[in-house]
């Protein structure tokens, strides 16, 4: 296996070495190839976050379509080797949409649940995403959102909360009654973003 780097630039405040194979002391690994290949060559319980949109078997260039137990089953190779690397305090971030097959709806994530929970897993949130793109449906309404499923590994996991809140609604309010009233009633830092998310176009 070559270990040299893929990309090499220097700046006056740090250098960027980007590695095709992984290593721990990469600070980039940019790999292009299979995913449970190169996840083989990952040490156990070495990864804190995995973020992936998967392909959803419909068809892509990239895919080859299959029954939907099939295509699962090829996924649960992935998802358990992801397990595998995820360290103690760690997230999986898994991004679907829907599989539609001649007109039938089958919404991903709700058969990926069960394959995380088989694997240990315990899901944190159920986020959607909302766009306003998208095709036009005329047998059924269109469809507009997508899910990111977010697993981790055990009870004691990493969630920063501060640095993602966003405005709140009412910024100043405070609480009117009680022993805080007059003071402010929401985080001065912000309040928590949801798990719904927008993702409009001007
Ligand atoms: C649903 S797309 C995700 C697209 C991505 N979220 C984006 O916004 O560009 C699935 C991706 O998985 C990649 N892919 C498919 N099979 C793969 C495999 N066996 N190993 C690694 N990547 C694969 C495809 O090339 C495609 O980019």
């Amino acid at each position: 296996m070559m270990n040299a780097p893929l990309f090499q630039a220097t700046s006056d405040f740090h250098p960027l070495v980007i590695m095709d194979n992984y290593n721990d002391a990469n600070l980039v690994t940019l790999h292009h190839g299979d995913s449970c290949t190169f996840l083989k060559t990952i040490p156990d319980e070495s990864i804190s976050l995995v973020v992936t949109s998967p392909p959803y078997n419909i068809g892509k260039s990239y895919e080859r379509r299959q029954d939907i137990g099939s295509y699962l089953a090829e996924q649960e190779v992935v998802i358990s080797e992801l397990v595998r690397t995820l360290n103690n305090r760690g997230s999986i971030c898994w991004q679907t949409g829907n599989y539609v097959d001649e007109g039938e709806v089958f919404p991903l994530d709700i058969f990926y649940y069960q394959i995380f929970k088989r694997n240990g897993l315990k899901l944190r949130n159920r986020i959607i995403w909302h766009f306003e793109h998208g095709l036009h449906a005329s047998k059924r309404f269109s469809g507009r959102y997508e899910t990111i499923l977010w697993f981790t590994k055990s009870d004691d996991y990493t969630f920063n909360l501060d640095p993602v809140r966003i405005a709140a609604k009412y910024p100043g309010k405070r609480h009117f009654k009680g022993p805080n009233k007059g003071q402010p009633s929401g985080n001065p830092l912000g309040k928590n973003p949801s798990d719904i998310w927008e993702f409009l176009y001007e």
